[in-house]
């Protein structure tokens, strides 16, 4: 009898993919699927990768390991904050892979002298000819967004766009978004922090700007809320093996969302995150049971 292992051996596929679910892997499912970027030709895929522990702690081995594993799915997006972004660039330059990531950074000069340093930085070591994406939380988007528009024009970014992960932000994000020079937004979303679904993400979509969804597992807070319980079997409708994918599958089958980004620092948790961009996403009325279920399990 072909085994599990067989099948993926002869298919040809790498060992990570033995942790995607295997409805998918069976289908030959494993290339993370593309969103285009409205007004443009170019796609983003589902799952991106946000700089967490090993990242932060300058570790370019274990960082080059994460990478490497989203890019073997045909991931690319890399979600580049502080120090971390140094480690990105540096293996986005070793493994020359300047067309296989896109570099999502943010604004880490208070000023136009120190910004374009910083991304000149980042260009050096990446070997890219100007980054893919340069977003600023809205207390520098705001009273700079002219100057970050200076930066595109002068080809030092390709998009320009503005993030952040709390409420409290949706209405400088959406004045911003009102002036239609934004290309690309990052905003918090997922079953249990829906806020963004009332009036942020509707927007994005009557304007056409991509979205890109921090926070998908609370910051960790979800796998507490989770810990010690069942996935409920309905989930394996939608081809959902693990709560993390169960999060992911609800954020990504909103129709304005682009790129869910996740965060890890283990081999394992990514391909596992991998997974919750493949195969088939919940539709509206299993959205509707997801967080009524996360709901009942928060109390
Ligand atoms: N622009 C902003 O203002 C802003 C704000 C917040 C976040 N972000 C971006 O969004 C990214 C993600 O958001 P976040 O930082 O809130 O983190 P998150 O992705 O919601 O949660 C990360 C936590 O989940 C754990 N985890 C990840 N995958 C797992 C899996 N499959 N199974 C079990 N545990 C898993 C991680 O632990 P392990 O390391 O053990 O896997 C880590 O503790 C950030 O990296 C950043 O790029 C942006």
């Amino acid at each position: 009898m072909n085994t599990r292992r067989d099948f993926l051996k002869q298919a040809g596929i790498a060992t990570t993919a033995l942790s995607l679910p295997w409805s998918v892997v069976a289908n030959a499912q494993s290339l993370l699927p593309r969103r285009a970027i409205p007004g443009t030709d170019e796609t983003l895929p589902v799952i991106g990768l946000g700089t967490g522990g090993v990242f932060f702690e300058g570790d370019v081995e274990a960082s080059r390991v994460l990478m490497e594993i989203l890019r073997e799915h045909g991931g690319s997006y890399m979600d580049c904050l502080y120090g971390a972004r140094n480690v990105v660039a540096q293996v986005v330059g070793d493994l020359n892979a300047q067309d296989d990531f896109f570099i999502g950074s943010y604004v880490m000069g208070d000023t136009d002298e120190k910004s374009r340093a910083d991304i000149a930085q980042l260009l050096e070591l990446s070997g890219k000819d100007s980054l893919d994406l340069i977003h600023a939380w809205p207390e520098f988007a705001v009273p700079n967004w002219d100057l970050m528009r200076r930066w595109k024009d002068d080809g030092l970014a390709r998009y320009i766009g503005v993030s952040r992960h709390v409420t409290s932000a949706y209405e400088d994000i959406m004045n911003l978004m009102a002036t239609d020079t934004v290309d690309i937004i990052q905003v918090n979303y997922s079953a249990l922090e829906t806020d963004a679904a009332d009036r942020v993400l509707p927007m994005a979509m009557d304007k056409g700007i991509a979205v890109n969804i921090n926070r998908p597992f609370l910051n960790g807070e979800y796998f507490s809320l989770v810990k010690g319980h069942e996935l409920p079997e309905w989930a394996a409708d939608f081809d959902c093996e693990s709560w993390a994918q169960f999060s992911l599958k609800y954020i990504l089958s909103h129709p304005a969302v682009n790129c869910a980004i996740t965060e890890t620092s283990s081999p394992k948790h990514a391909v596992d995150n991998i997974g919750g961009g493949l195969g088939r996403m919940p539709d509206e009325s299993e959205r509707k049971r997801i967080r009524a279920h996360l709901e009942g399990l928060s109390g």
